[in-house]
């Protein structure tokens, strides 16, 4: 992962002047949708706690929801972090008239203060996996990771699920899922990839293509020719298997990525009330298994 992430359409000249989060709210199903539910999940951790919490939105982007937290919970520290010099620089303007929230432009691994709430909305598929563990070592005594994206639609075979439930490992080599050790060490051996994984991509790309066509109609449809075009560059750059910083898994693998992570689902959110092959958008609340500290640092 690039620290300067410019390759994905977020650091593209073309969209310097644009403000890309901005658009997307009007122009791409279920965004605005994901922002109120957040916003409402981190409320009523707030008033659980009993006092105001740190919550940090990694992959910020322009700072549409880390203002809307800060609009809505004033007395909550707010750190939007962002590392493209493009949307820093439009979420540090947003949140200028908020006192208590600030802009942080390094890797979110750099950040190293304990947090709350941890979000990360629409940015998961963009981050580095080994970005989990760093989260798990910074969540305080009952914070949440509060994990919403866009995913690839479900295209899990009933095979694949069991496959999944039986790993306890799993890894992304080249683009490709690997579910086991020997997996892991064979293609980073000799790039060898089993078939089954092969068949997988098939089947993620063939639905992504089924999803991507559908949120570009969605924006020519109401006249967003911005989204729209956003849109057809991240379906190339999803589609290329290699390309780490474009890339949608399935909610079950995403769920089972964060289960060998040491985290347990404390709930999970539908949004959008469409067909399994559009229906894209997840928000989930994670919490650090109990027993989990280890789990990274044992493999
Ligand atoms: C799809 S955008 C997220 C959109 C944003 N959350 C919103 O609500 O509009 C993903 C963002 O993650 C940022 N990003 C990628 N790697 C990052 C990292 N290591 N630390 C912080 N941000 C990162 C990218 O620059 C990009 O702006």
């Amino acid at each position: 992962m690039s620290t300067e992430n410019i390759s994905t359409v977020y650091g593209r000249e073309e969209f310097k002047r644009v403000d890309v989060g901005a658009v997307m709210r009007e122009g791409h199903p279920d965004i605005s949708d994901g922002d109120q539910l957040i916003v409402e999940l981190v409320a009523k951790r707030r008033q659980a706690a009993g006092r105001p919490l740190t919550v940090i939105d990694v992959g910020s982007g322009s700072g549409v929801l880390s203002e809307l937290i800060a609009q809505r919970l004033p007395d909550c520290r707010v750190i939007a972090n962002e590392i493209a010099p493009n949307p820093a620089r439009q979420a540090r303007e947003r949140l200028a008239p908020h006192p208590r929230a600030e802009v942080f432009t390094e890797s979110f691994t750099e950040w190293k203060e304990p947090l709350d709430v941890i979000i990360s909305w629409g940015s998961h598929h963009h981050l580095p996996h080994s970005h989990l563990q760093h989260v798990r070592d910074l969540l305080t005594e009952g914070g949440v990771l509060i994990l919403g994206d866009e995913f690839c639609p479900e295209y899990c075979t009933d095979e694949n699920a069991e496959r999944l439930r039986n790993a306890e490992v799993i890894e992304l080599g080249g683009g490709y899922l690997l579910a086991s050790a020997e997996e892991i060490e064979a293609y980073r051996e000799h790039g060898t990839v089993p078939e089954w994984s092969r068949d997988l991509e098939d089947r993620r790309r063939r639905t992504l293509w089924n999803w991507y066509k559908f949120v570009i109609d969605y924006a020519i449809e109401r006249g967003y020719w911005q989204v729209a075009i956003a849109e057809m560059q991240i379906t190339k750059d999803d589609m290329v298997t290699s390309f780490e910083e474009e890339h949608k898994l399935s909610p079950l693998i995403v769920e089972h990525e964060l289960a060998v992570h040491g985290f347990e689902q404390a709930a999970k959110h539908v949004i959008g009330e469409r067909p399994a092959e559009l229906q894209s958008f997840f928000v989930y609340e994670f919490v650090p298994a109990a027993g989990s500290a280890d789990a990274d640092a044992d493999r």
